[in-house]
């Protein structure tokens, strides 16, 4: 795991032709996902040259990762309105005032009201797959950052599923799992300050769906695993203890050490990642330590 560069073995340079001196470069990092990308500022409108090598990096590398981008709620929006149309979270009690497009990621509390969810991210997911169709990507963009902790963790899920044992790939090749948002909801309720009750509306939202254990990437082709110790309850079909057993020896294997990328947030980054090939994680901020974010979600396909 880790952030160095390649020494530009996978970078790529173009002119724009919006701004002819200005060149995009995209410098893949030396690991299993994730690269930088130079040379573009999100307050700008994307030319369709650029949006097409971003798409295409965004495909190759997973996780694209933006320097410095100072940049509004509504840039971020447009910016993530390229891609699809953006999802709303079921947590509207943490969207960024006049934004439902935006959920405010942090741990800060202001006059005893937490100003978004602080805990998204405890544990590994894929945004959004407990509903029919789960996110296509999400970004997120910098506020405020803690001295220390505060990283994201990302996994390879297509490298999990190509690296996963002969057993466990005949185990759960063609089979269906339950995914729900409410899986860990109790748990987390019980232990922090950001998951108000929910609504009967709210809960009619995030009715458990079913959701194929290995899914084909839409785009690429690609087959990756789609389970998570987050939302993923049982494999269907299989007795219980069976199925917590196949689930736990999956998790496990998707997020070995050489799977993943940890992003060491600096100011203004922007991240975009691809949530039909990856699972991420928050791994932590210090409790006295303020951490805010601002995510988007674009909306992806039914996983097949
Ligand atoms: C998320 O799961 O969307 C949040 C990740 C993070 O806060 O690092």
């Amino acid at each position: 795991m880790t952030t160095a560069f390649a020494p530009d073995l996978d970078a790529a340079s173009a002119a724009n032709p919006l701004h002819p001196s200005r060149r995009i470069e995209i410098r893949a990092f030396d690991g299993p996902l994730g690269a930088e990308v130079l040379g573009l500022d999100l307050d700008e409108p994307l030319s369709d040259d650029d949006f097409a090598r971003i798409h295409r990096a965004h495909l190759d590398h997973h996780v694209l990762v933006f320097r410095d981008q100072r940049i509004t709620p509504d840039q971020q929006i447009a910016f993530s309105r390229r891609f699809g149309p953006l999802q709303i979270h079921v947590l509207h009690q943490f969207q960024l005032p006049g934004y439902p497009e935006v959920l405010v990621v942090s741990n800060i509390v202001e006059n005893g009201k937490p100003i978004g969810l602080g805990d998204a991210g405890h544990y590994w997911h894929s945004d959004l797959s407990y509903k029919d169709k789960p996110s296509l990507g999400s970004l997120l963009h910098a506020q405020e950052l803690p001295a220390e902790g505060g990283d994201t963790l990302f996994a390879n899920m297509h490298l999990a599923w190509d690296t996963l044992p002969a057993h466990l790939r005949s185990a759960v090749e063609g089979r269906f799992a339950e995914h729900t948002y409410l899986a860990k909801y109790a748990e987390l309720q019980k232990r922090s300050p950001w998951r108000p009750n929910l609504s009967a509306e709210q809960i009619a939202q995030v009715k458990p769906v079913v959701q194929p254990i290995v899914r084909t990437h839409p785009e690429t082709g690609r087959r990756a695993l789609f389970v998570s110790e987050h939302f993923t309850t049982r494999i269907i079909g299989l007795p219980e203890d069976e199925s917590a057993a196949l689930l736990a020896a999956i998790f496990a294997h998707s997020v070995r050490p050489e799977h993943l990328y940890r992003h060491r947030w600096s100011a203004h980054d922007m991240v975009f990642w691809d949530n039909r090939s990856l699972m991420h994680l928050a791994a932590g901020t210090p409790d006295h330590l303020r951490r805010k974010l601002y995510r988007t979600t674009i909306e992806g396909d039914v996983p097949f």
